[in-house]
């Protein structure tokens, strides 16, 4: 039991049993004085009226007040015939002593009455049922994102991002793509602006086509040796299916020093495709065409689905392809100042869409665009 719960409890007590005694004490004294009595009734009954603390402020006025009714009695001492004054002074104090002690303990009554309900009037219902709060989530392009370029911070890579908006220059020109290349097709090229002959600065600016372009953004401003991943949007000029999207999302990738191998490149893929798919993983490299890069390959990683059995994933081949890569080519190091006799790199890119359609066996591009969250709560 609490002290302060049994502790009031012994208080109100005291005053109960204090009252009635003094009531029982008046009784007796007031028997044939009846406008005392009056003056006692009336105190008790105005007391016990009283519903709020305010309204007990204006009864305690009332009867202890300067004019109240006990103090009266007991100022109107002095106009009593001398034989009187002991008897009444006795009742007075007995009255002021019981109007006191009513109104302590009433003002208690009402004090706790008051917190009661202002405790139920902000109350908490523990037991009805949680209201659980919306937790959002990452959405699987960011995750996948996060996961790769970890997987090369982890092996000393940076990370670097660039503009969507890019000049022809750096989307194609310092990539060995001189102006006849196909790759700037219209077909496959979103152009902000095309070149004007009139034009006092004729360059082509276009929505970068890949992140290739962060190579030479980052090889213009700095010199080797450089590890440097660049994730983020490129766009093409393609029409929405389910395995096109004119806005999707690359990761780049490149290093350049001194002595930099294919054996360092084939290595470093590898590890990366065991990290994000399986430590049993194969990759194997088939031999490609990029311009920026000679010799180029693409990167296959035996299928985590059969094992490279051949499966619907991977289409019976057994081998999933995740990026493109190669070496940089000499020519790119031109444009960019470098000694390509004293220095070599690689570089690989590919599809974040792509690698994720892979890993969670996604069949449609469209899902990562149309924000349904039964997709997305997923992942
Ligand atoms: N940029 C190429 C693409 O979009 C991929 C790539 C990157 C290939 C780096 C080689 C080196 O297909």
């Amino acid at each position: 039991m609490s002290c302060s719960r049994r502790c009031a409890r012994d208080v109100t007590d005291v005053g109960a049993e204090m009252s009635e005694d003094l009531v029982k004490a008046l009784d007796e004294l007031t028997a044939d004085r009846p406008r005392l009595r009056d003056v006692a009734a009336v105190a008790r009954a105005s007391v016990e009226a009283a519903s709020t603390l305010e309204e007990l402020e204006e009864v305690k006025v009332k009867l202890l007040g300067k004019k109240g009714s006990v103090t009266l009695v007991l100022k109107g001492l002095g106009a009593l015939p001398p034989g009187e004054r002991p008897a009444v002074g006795k009742i007075g104090n007995l009255l002021r002593r019981l109007a006191e002690s009513e109104i302590e303990e009433k003002t208690r009554v009402l004090e706790a009455a008051r917190a009661d309900a202002s405790l139920a009037a902000g109350a908490v219902d523990v037991t009805l049922p949680g209201r659980a709060p919306a937790v959002g989530h990452r959405h699987l392009l960011s995750r996948i994102t996060e996961e790769v370029t970890e997987i090369f911070v982890s092996l000393g890579y940076r990370i670097a991002e660039g503009p969507e908006v890019e000049y022809d220059y750096y989307n194609f020109e310092a990539l060995n793509q001189p102006p006849h290349h196909p790759a700037r097709s219209l077909n496959d090229t979103l152009y902000i602006r095309r070149k004007d002959p009139i034009d006092e600065d004729p360059e082509d600016i276009l929505l970068r086509t890949h992140t290739s372009p962060m190579q030479i953004r980052v090889m213009e401003k700095e010199s080797p040796p450089l590890y440097v991943i660049s994730p983020g949007k490129a766009y093409r000029r393609d029409e929405l299916d389910a395995t096109h999207s004119p806005e999707f999302h690359q990761v780049e990738g490149f290093a350049v020093s001194e002595g930099i191998t294919m054996g360092d490149l084939k290595g470093t893929l590898e590890a990366f495709a065991r990290k994000l798919f399986g430590s049993d993983r194969a990759v194997r490299f088939r031999p490609h065409f990029f311009p920026f890069t000679e010799p180029s390959a693409e990167v296959d990683v035996s299928c985590f689905a059969c094992d490279g059995a051949g499966c619907g994933l991977c289409k019976g081949v057994g081998w999933l392809e995740i990026m493109g890569c190669g070496m940089i080519d000499p020519n790119v190091f031109g444009y960019v100042g470098y000694d390509p006799e004293r220095y070599s790199g690689f570089a690989f890119g590919g599809g974040l869409e792509r690698i994720a359609m892979m890993k969670y066996n996604i069949d449609d591009i469209r899902v990562f665009y149309e924000n349904d969250v039964r997709f997305l709560r997923q992942f």
